[in-house]
């Protein structure tokens, strides 16, 4: 792995020389265990430690398949579908695994006792499988998550559809937290020139993801003017959320829960923000029953912030604790955009806000194909900036997830893996020292 290494940080190592590097036969990944599934029963979520669940293992590499790549990897990142794995919640991966491994022989390579994590990279192209021309070896790289086999017809319009779709380091083997990893070739995008490793790695899932839930038109087909109200504005999709709200000239309202978010989403450019701690947003009186006059507390607040407007759309993803203030205040025709539950998936509303007011609810779900690729390409060109705020070692994912659990981060999360320290990888550096002070802006808050 060292010379693999060593050609990488040499940074003129010619491309066809990796293709002739020797791969060994293992390498570092962090994983979770299958015997290991049952280890928090009893336990509240939030009690649940990922640093006891989640090993840094040697683990035989996987045999390359057609149309596949293996990728050597400088850095990834925590998502929360890390968290989810790693707390084995709402359910264990391996079922994931399992149930992939009965489609093909091709892929009972995934299901394994052990599941290596991970679902972002940045790294270099090793070796390619039978039928893959587009990429070399020697490429340099991110990946975006989404796998899926196309055989059938319904994914063909739009890729998210395809009966096999599956979130890769989540639903598959073989993730990016770790020195190599195993991905469909067209997973592969190129890695923004002006980034370093860690930064170019952390943008992707949740790019892709806030990019089709708000701006594409299977998402919130965002125009210009729209007030987006925002949930987790400073967090790792709200990072993104809050970006795209401000580039495609829409005006955020940003919900986070300090000062110090609330001071990031102002130096993003956001005007309209909400502590919610600091103004004591009770939606719930208890766990069974919902306070409308707290929804309408919160409407009144956003009508004070636009100027007496409401909501356009609602960029949802905390889910049950939110989802019914969510509704209320969305304006009349206006659109809810969800993607995720984190406090909870049986959500409770009034119906009567919605079909009265002819609102919208719209499912979104990471990105297809070509959303995934216009999200990076907008990183690539400096117009969306990566929303790195700290760096962990491999041996350290185990913090790094906690941080998430426990909402103590801000923005993403990175991961070194094969990169010795922060801060390489950087090829383009008049692109970069235009945005430099963009890419940092989440950095040690
Ligand atoms: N479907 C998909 O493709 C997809 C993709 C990415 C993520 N997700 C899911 O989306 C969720 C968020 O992911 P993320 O990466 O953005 O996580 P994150 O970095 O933890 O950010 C989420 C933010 O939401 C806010 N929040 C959390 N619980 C809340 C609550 N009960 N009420 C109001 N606000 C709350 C918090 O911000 P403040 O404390 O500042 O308010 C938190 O920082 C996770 O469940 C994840 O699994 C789904």
């Amino acid at each position: 792995m060292q010379q693999i290494l060593d050609a990488i940080l040499a940074g003129d190592t010619a491309p066809e020389e990796f293709g002739h590097l020797d791969v060994p036969e293992s390498y570092r990944a962090v994983t979770v265990h299958k015997d290991d599934a049952v280890m928090f029963e009893g336990i509240d979520s939030k009690d649940k430690d990922p640093r006891k669940s989640l090993h840094l293992d040697d683990v035989a590499v996987p045999e390359l398949g057609p149309g596949e790549a293996l990728v050597a990897v400088m850095a990834s990142a925590i998502n929360y579908n890390t968290v989810w794995t790693s707390i084995f919640e709402p359910v264990s991966t391996f079922g994931f695994l399992e149930r992939y491994g009965r489609l093909s022989p091709l892929a009972k390579r995934h299901d394994l006792p052990y599941h290596v994590v991970g679902s972002d990279l940045a790294g270099v192209v090793l070796r390619t499988g039978p039928g893959v021309h587009l990429w070399q070896p020697g490429a340099e790289v991110v990946a975006h998550c989404l796998s899926v086999e196309l055989e059938g017809p319904d994914g063909h319009n739009d890729t998210m559809l395809d009966p096999e779709q599956r979130i890769w380091g989540f639903e598959t083997n073989f993730g990016g937290l770790a020195h190599l990893a195993l991905v469909k070739a067209n997973q592969l995008m190129p890695k923004p020139a002006h980034l370093t490793w860690e930064e170019a790695a952390s943008p992707g899932l949740v790019n892709c993801t806030a990019y089709r839930q708000l701006v594409s038109k299977n998402g919130g087909d965002m125009k210009q003017g729209d007030n987006v109200l925002i949930w987790g504005a400073s967090g790792g999709l709200g990072g993104f959320a809050t970006q795209y709200a401000l580039n495609g000239g829409a005006t955020p309202v940003c919900v986070v829960s300090s000062d110090d978010k609330a001071e990031i989403c102002r130096s993003m450019g956001a005007e309209l923000i909400i502590n919610r701690n600091e103004e004591g947003y009770r939606f719930w009186k208890d766990e069974r029953t919902q306070d409308p006059k707290e929804w309408k507390r919160f409407g009144a607040r956003i009508r004070e912030l636009t100027g007496g407007e409401d909501i356009d759309i609602v960029f949802e993803h905390p889910g049950r604790e939110t989802f019914g203030a969510s509704v209320f205040v969305t304006r009349k025709g206006g659109t809810i955009t969800t993607c995720a539950s984190t406090s909870g998936y049986m959500h409770e509303y009034d119906n009567r806000y919605l079909w009265m007011n002819l609102k919208r609810i719209i499912s979104s779900h990471f990105a297809n194909y070509r959303e995934s690729w216009e999200a990076n390409r907008l990183i690539a060109k400096g117009k969306i900036h990566p929303t790195l705020s700290r760096t962990y070692a491999l041996e350290d994912t185990g913090q790094a997830a906690l941080d998430v659990h426990q909402n103590a981060h801000q923005g993403k999360v990175g991961v070194l893996c094969l990169a010795p320290e922060e801060g390489l990888g950087v090829r383009d550096a008049e692109l970069r020292s235009q945005h430099v002070d963009a890419i940092n802006r989440f950095r040690g808050v």
